[in-house]
């Protein structure tokens, strides 16, 4: 079966990419990756829109020779997206994996946008996702008037992928039930779809591969049988190694979202941003910054993406009800919503460290005050 080109309908028009709340990541950056591109003099695998060196620049940031300036997606290890990247030229998938908020959506969305001009071929992965969402489904209104014909197929973004040599991303892949799952090992090993219903087949073009993230600290999870995982190179997504990474990743990413939110605010104080984060790295490793004191760790993940959630939400309330620079009182509830997922003994853990910790910071009296106040 020849790769079929489906034009959007006409009467969906394409939103005002000005009025859109999150632009794709190709969209966003399509300056960068234009940039890449033109100066991109690397092989690159087939149908791959850069080359692997520009794929791992416009991830991780850099300078290009006529001074275009590659902004950092990913803060981390260089070596994981080397990795990552040279995965997907290869006839293996890539599975990035780690716990929630560690940014494997964010990776896999710019992986895609690098390397296909688009990351918008995604399955989201759930307890309800059916065989359909990975192969193909059918119009029934066509269905049933025409028969079962090419016409009558609607495809799924993987089908998409393969016909047109991109990549598919599949997004919390261990939440789809393991029968569903199987239907991707044969996508992935034979790298063809059969469709019995018109003694045919969808080949894999080339260029084609899946992006698949899935994390390990949630209900629900359906483990991925070894054929699965053996059609898979795991790459581990691991929180921040250091508090200076850390304190860059919440401060960059804040500092985006405030301005797309266009919120009346100033861009959030590094010292402000520094304590929060210090607080999560602390209360996740069971352990004060000095290696001193031990900790109780509250039930919740407090990844960076929770850090970023809390110092946007401040900034939201320096904004509007606040004097517009973000202080410890306008953290102060978001840091306690983030900390304090059980009621009872999460409480415990966050007075605890408050009353031990806080406390007794040279500096943080102000935000030993707005936390007690808070609870
Ligand atoms: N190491 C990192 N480098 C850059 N951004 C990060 C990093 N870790 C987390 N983030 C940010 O955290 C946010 C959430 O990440 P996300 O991809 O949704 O997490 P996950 O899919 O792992 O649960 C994103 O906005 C991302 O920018
Ligand atoms: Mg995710």
């Amino acid at each position: 079966m020849a790769a079929k080109k489906k034009s959007p309908p006409a009467n969906k028009p394409k939103a005002d990419q000005s009025a859109v709340l999150r632009r794709h990541a190709e969209e966003q950056y399509a300056d960068e990756l234009a940039a890449l591109a033109a100066a991109d003099e690397r092989p690159k695998p087939p149908n791959w829109n850069l080359s692997p060196w520009a794929v791992k620049t416009y991830l991780l940031g850099g300078t290009l020779d006529d001074g275009t300036e590659i902004t950092p997606k990913y803060v981390g290890n260089e070596r994981l997206i080397e990795i990552a990247v040279a995965t997907l030229a290869t006839d293996r998938a890539l599975l990035l994996y780690g716990v929630p908020g560690t940014a494997k959506s964010w990776v896999s969305e710019h992986l895609a946008a690098a390397i296909s001009g688009d990351s918008t071929l995604l399955i989201q992965g759930t307890a309800g996702t059916d065989e359909s969402a990975l192969r193909y489904g059918w119009n029934y209104a066509r269905l049933l008037a025409e028969g079962p014909s090419e016409a009558a197929m609607t495809e799924s973004p993987m089908l998409r992928a393969m016909a047109t040599g991109k990549i598919c991303r599949v997004e919390e892949l261990t939440r789809i039930p393991s029968e569903v799952q199987d239907t991707l090992i044969t996508i992935l090993s034979e790298k063809s779809l059969p469709v019995p219903e018109l003694n045919t087949e969808v080949q894999a073009t080339r260029g084609f591969n899946v992006i698949a993230t899935a994390n390990n600290r949630d209900r629900g999870v359906n483990e991925l049988s070894s054929a699965l995982m053996r059609r898979f190179n795991t790459v581990v997504l691991p929180t921040p190694d250091s508090l200076e990474d850390e304190v860059e990743i919440v401060r960059s990413r804040s500092e985006q979202l405030g301005r797309a939110l266009e919120l009346p605010a100033e861009t959030p104080a590094l010292e402000e941003v520094r304590r929060v984060v210090t607080v999560f790295r602390e209360l996740r490793d069971g352990l004060t910054d000095d290696g001193k004191t031990k900790l109780k760790s509250p039930s919740g993940t407090l990844s960076p993406a929770e850090a970023i959630s809390v110092v946007n939400s401040g900034t939201a309330m320096a904004a509007f009800y606040g004097d517009g620079v973000l202080n410890a009182r306008d953290l102060a509830s978001g840091i306690t919503g983030a900390i304090v997922k059980d009621p009872v003994q999460d409480r415990v853990v966050w007075q605890e460290y408050l009353q031990t910790v806080v406390k007794e910071r040279d500096g943080w009296g102000d935000f030993y005050r707005a936390c007690r106040e808070a609870l």
